[in-house]
């Protein structure tokens, strides 16, 4: 059974690259995944179809009304579904939770205003809030993208070649090393002995050093916590 997907939004026209162009429209992903998008304004009530409202206390900015979330939600949520809000106070995305997210049979993506939306519906409507990095995006539509796209590698199959998960970034705690591929000699610029040496112990070695070397220049914070 496919993972079924909706996402909510008030720009449902951002997402049409990601689901036209990613592993989705090439329809290797469209058997075990399964994307609606709904724009938000469909469950408002009034001619102006008015989704957001300004701050009781005051401040600056618009607040996501309640009233078309719960009724978004009410009609799209199934027994057992997971409702996410995207959101840069989240807890932050990571490989666990992509994983996590990929099991489940049905998860809901509630992308938001960035200046926030009433706090009854992250109290009632929302099981996990996630942040995909301390910067704040116009809208948690391309959070939503990323999330979707982080999760499909975890599903059996979406994946061209099932080694892909185990050589990456993160997976060990290391950053990834150099790849090379033919030309062997470009514009001066030659490959590293080692890699047409044929010899994979040497490789792997090599390969190893350069995850260290790389993990030490970009991410120092990495390396301590792969060492403990
Ligand atoms: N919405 C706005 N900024 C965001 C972020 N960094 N992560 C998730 N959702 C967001």
């Amino acid at each position: 059974m496919p993972l079924t997907i909706d996402v909510i939004t008030l720009f449902p026209r951002m997402l049409d690259g990601f689901l036209a162009e990613s592993i989705l429209g090439r329809g290797i992903g469209a058997k075990r995944l399964d994307v609606r998008v709904h724009d938000l304004r469909e469950w408002t009530t009034d001619k102006h179809r008015t989704a957001d409202d300004r701050p009781f206390g005051g401040g600056a900015g618009m607040v996501l009304k309640p009233e078309p979330v719960f009724a978004a939600m009410e009609q799209l949520q199934t027994p057992g579904c997971r409702r996410v809000y995207l959101t840069p106070d989240g807890e932050p995305l990571s490989p666990a939770i992509a994983e996590e997210l990929s099991r489940e049979e049905h998860v809901i993506f509630l992308s938001g205003h960035y200046e926030g939306i009433d706090q009854r519906i992250r109290d009632c409507v929302i099981d996990r809030e996630i942040s995909i990095g301390d910067y704040v995006l116009t809208n948690g539509t391309l959070a939503a993208a990323v999330v979707i796209d982080a999760l499909s590698r975890f599903i059996p199959g979406v994946l061209g070649e099932e080694k892909s998960l185990t050589h990456e970034s993160f997976t060990g705690k290391l950053l990834d090393f150099p790849q090379y591929t033919r030309p062997a000699e470009f514009r001066g610029m030659s490959v590293p002995e080692v890699l047409l040496s044929g010899d994979h112990r040497k490789i792997e070695d090599w390969r190893h050093a350069q995850r260290v070397e790389k993990t030490r220049k970009v991410r120092p914070d990495l390396l301590k916590q792969h060492q403990t």
